[in-house]
């Protein structure tokens, strides 16, 4: 875990080697300056020579100033290695995560990988900081004060050897109590950051829904947790400043007691004990420092096993040895194909036996959750199938490149987005060097260049995250054309034209027919008006297939394809599919 962290310090290197090395330098400055302080009171003040002090004064001016300096390099590279580092993990996860199949995606969740890339960095950048700063430095500063005390008086040193004894029982439970805490907390933020997440991403349906208030008590509920924890938490840290204040206190009235004692039986001078004084206080706050390194890095440590999952993930889907870089055409066949999304799980898809040939339209048509879209994410290898084969131009669809594949099968996913930048930016993601004239031509197969060419920018006009400035249909119909874009041998459309008129949908069927005779066209819907003029229908139900034919073959065989074609024209055609009907 921690290996994968060392990997990703890379050009960092040495600033993170050079931190502790100017951190050493600084606290060797600010711990021989009480030993200076002890000299000008001694040979200076008490001893009534002037010279002496400028002398021991101008050491104390030129210590302080080193200490200074030193103080800023290592605060200034403590700052450059941790956000360096940070960016690295930052850039090592989004890399990996590009890497990701479907079912990786959904191991983690989406709200999940977020998290680990803002929260959880941000804390292992904290605690990489505080690292090279502070746990050189309280330990120097612990190690090389008490050294001086003893060096000093030994016997009265002893004092804060019992004090470091207390103090460090004191903080061992203090701190093992809230490191629990801690843990809590950042699964917490975990179940407050999904919340948000679902809640700023699903706006529009919440308010459709009037649904704010609802909304507002499941946030509620998660900060007043994480508010309670926090609570817990700070009451039990905040014990640590009285029981410093008790020991720090304990030591000074120990040390004026014993002091005064020394100093008049002639064992100590007045300066020495003014700077066991000075040392008292850097071993207090030496000793606060190292429990509060303790606690940041236990509450980092979970933070860099979540990273660390996402790094070493490997993906559960990767190229063939020697991939194949061709598809031939788009002939499809599904052999005996069993499918579950997750290993052992129940089968979304069981037994598919179909041929499609290229060029052919098919529409695939069920009620929801009846494995439509599963089984078109098979087609363009978005999953694997637990059983069987899919084959493409003939060949397993395992055998491809996954590049060369997805290039070849394009698909409109079901819950399609696009991305901000324009029109012309969005039309290229398929293919980065389309011309416009190329662009142009798949939005007049997707019926999508009409409504373009009337905006004011035309295909120039910025698309918004997410395309709010669009409608719904003209979202899908630019998803469409953004498929088209590619020149794929298969076109996979899952319920992309759910948002369109039944008019323009009668269009683009139409323009595929004439524009891209070749490509195969796989046609999910709801609508068997969408369908019906396919050469071949799959009728879908419970990830099975239970009819496969022409329209007037499935009318004539089935009797379920039947009733709802009945039932759909005289609603006419415009209610979705039934689901019910299918189980009646
Ligand atoms: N990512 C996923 N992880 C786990 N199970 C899933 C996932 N996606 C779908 N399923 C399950 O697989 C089954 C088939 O879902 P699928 O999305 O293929 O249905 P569909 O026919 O496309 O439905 P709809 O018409 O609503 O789009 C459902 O039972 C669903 O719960
Ligand atoms: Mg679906």
């Amino acid at each position: 875990m921690f290996k994968t962290l060392l990997r990703q310090v890379k050009q960092y290197k040495w600033a993170v080697i050079l931190t502790p090395v100017w951190t050493t330098l600084e606290v060797v400055m600010g711990v021989l300056i009480p030993y200076v302080t002890a000299s000008i009171i001694d040979k200076g003040i008490s001893a009534g020579n002037m010279r002496n002090v400028y002398i021991y004064g101008l050491q104390m001016v030129g210590m302080g100033c080193l200490s200074l300096l030193f103080g800023i390099l290592a605060g200034r590279y403590a700052a450059y290695s941790s956000t360096g580092v940070a960016a690295n993990l930052r850039d090592a996860m989004y890399r990996n995560i590009q890497r990701f199949s479907f079912s990786d995606i959904d191991k983690f969740s989406a709200a999940g990988l977020v998290t680990r890339m803002t929260t959880d960095v941000s804390n292992v950048q904290n605690a990489i900081q505080m690292l090279l700063r502070v746990s050189f430095r309280a330990p120097l500063n612990l190690i090389s004060s008490l050294v001086m005390c003893f060096f000093i008086h030994s016997s009265l040193s002893l004092i804060f050897l019992i004090a470091m004894a207390v103090l460090g029982v004191c903080l061992f439970v203090l701190i093992s109590r809230a490191a629990k805490l801690f843990q809590k907390i950042f699964a917490q933020y975990d179940v407050l950051n999904a919340v948000v997440q679902e809640n700023v991403s699903a706006i529009r349906v919440v308010k459709a829904f009037v649904r704010e208030n609802h909304e507002l008590g499941k946030l509620d509920r998660a900060a007043l947790a994480l508010y309670r924890l926090n609570i817990r938490a700070e009451r039990l840290m905040a014990l640590n400043d009285p029981i410093m204040n008790v020991v720090v206190y304990g030591c000074i009235i120990s040390l004026s007691w014993f002091g005064a004692h020394y100093i008049v039986a002639g064992g100590l001078t007045t300066g020495q004990l003014t700077s066991l004084f000075s040392y008292i206080m850097m071993v207090m706050m030496s000793l606060m420092m190292l429990s509060m390194i303790v606690v940041q890095l236990t509450m980092s440590a979970a933070s860099v096993k979540r990273i660390a999952e996402v790094i070493n993930e490997e993906p559960d889907m990767s190229n063939p040895q020697s991939p194949l870089y061709e598809v031939k055409n788009g002939e499809i066949e599904f052999k005996d194909v069993c499918f579950s999304y997750k290993p052992g799980g129940d089968y979304a898809l069981s037994d598919i036996n179909l041929k499609i040939e290229t060029g052919m339209t098919v529409g695939v048509i069920g009620g929801t959750g009846s494995g439509k879209s599963s089984l078109a994410s098979l087609i363009g290898r978005l999953y694997d199938v637990s059983k069987g084969a899919v084959l493409v131009g003939g060949v397993d669809v395992r055998r491809y490149d996954i590049a060369a594949l997805r290039n070849s099968v394009a698909m409109v996913l079901q819950n399609n987005t696009l991305f901000s930048g324009t029109v012309l930016e969005n039309l290229r993601w398929g293919k980065e060097d389309a011309t416009e004239e190329e662009c142009r031509n798949a939005c007049i197969s997707a019926c999508a260049d009409e409504f373009i060419s009337s905006l004011k920018d035309g295909y120039n006009t910025v698309v918004e995250q997410g395309g709010t400035n669009f409608s719904g249909g003209q979202i899908q119909r630019l998803c469409i054309a953004r498929a088209l874009v590619k020149s794929p041998k298969v076109l996979i459309l899952d319920d992309s034209t759910s948002a369109v008129d039944t008019a323009t949908d009668a269009s683009i069927r139409k323009t595929f027919e004439e524009r891209i005779p070749g490509t195969t066209k796989i046609i999910i819907s709801h609508r068997i008006i969408s369908v019906q003029h396919a050469d071949k229908i799959v009728l879908m139900n419970d990830g099975r297939v239970c009819g496969f034919g022409s329209h007037s073959e499935l009318l004539e065989s089935s009797p379920i394809y039947r009733e709802i074609y009945n039932m759909q024209s005289s609603q006419g055609g415009e209610s979705d599919f039934d689901s019910n009907t299918l189980t009646r």
